[in-house]
């Protein structure tokens, strides 16, 4: 399943999503940190660190921060972990790796979601902030998420989820829609900048609802899925990969088959 319909506005083809996105974060990976630092009023390092804690991310876990970025989450989570040793950023944007790189002594990776470039149950703690909307399929992330987490391993993906009521909603077609990608412009005086965040507001709007993302992390055979809503803006999604029995079925170290 796509995570949302074909925006032919920005991509002819689901094939050719990939290159435009890649095109679009590379050009904009300047000045991403910033914008979304004022953007959500610099509440973003706190709210990524609360939710990693949250969540249950601790000392010497091994961590896949996958659509790593510009490092925001991967930051946080040094700060919890003690270092940065442990920690494996994965993205297929240079422009944002780079970014990455500067702030952090991780190990940096260039793949994406649906094809990640590490081996089998490596990783205690996976997480993929605001990044869910970009992927080509939810069941192939999914199926990758659980082949690279060690049994009993946890998966936390942080979203943004358009609100249901009709005010809430106006309001946040109003904010993410008009004015956050023209004081973006204003701001950063550049047409990439404002690019990079006009989409992240049409793919919020267009992303199928939590329900689909639920059933479809259900279906790469991960459990405890569940799903937190914050201040009805926000959607921390959690789940589990079955924990192995001495004994057991080591067919449980692989995803369920398609
Ligand atoms: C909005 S940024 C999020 C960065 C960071 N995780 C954060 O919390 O701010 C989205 C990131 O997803 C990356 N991305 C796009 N498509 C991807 C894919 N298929 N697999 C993994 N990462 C992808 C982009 O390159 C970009 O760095």
């Amino acid at each position: 399943m796509l995570p949302h319909p074909t925006l032919v506005a920005h991509y002819p083809t689901p094939e050719a999503k990939p290159e435009f996105v890649n095109r679009l974060f590379d050009r904009g990976a300047r000045h991403y940190d910033s914008v979304v630092d004022w953007g959500f009023l610099h509440s973003g390092s706190a709210y990524r660190r609360r939710a990693l804690q949250h969540h249950g991310l601790r000392p010497n876990d091994h961590l896949l921060d996958v659509a790593s970025g510009t490092g925001l989450v991967a930051i946080e989570a040094a700060k919890i972990l003690g270092t940065a040793r442990d920690i494996t950023c994965l993205d297929p944007s240079a422009g944002m790796l780079a970014v990455a790189r500067a702030k952090l002594s991780a190990t940096f990776v260039s793949g994406r979601a649906e094809q990640i470039p590490l081996p089998d149950n490596a990783y205690d703690f996976l997480t993929m902030g605001y990044a869910l909307r970009h992927v080509t399929s939810l069941e192939v992330t999914f199926r990758e998420f659980y082949r690279v987490l060690k049994p009993g391993g946890k998966l936390l993906i942080l979203e943004m989820t358009r609100p249901s009521g009709r005010l809430p909603a106006f309001f946040f077609r109003l904010y993410f829609g008009r004015i956050y990608p023209s004081l973006t412009r204003l701001f950063t005086r550049s047409r990439e900048a404002r690019d990079m965040m006009h989409y992240y507001w049409e793919t919020m709007e267009a992303c199928v609802p939590p329900a689909a993302v639920l059933h479809a992390l259900q279906s790469a055979g991960l459990t405890a899925v569940k799903r937190d809503p914050v201040m009805g803006l926000f959607s921390e999604y959690t789940a589990v990969k079955p924990a192995a029995r001495p004994g057991g079925d080591p067919s449980l170290l692989r995803p369920p088959s398609l």
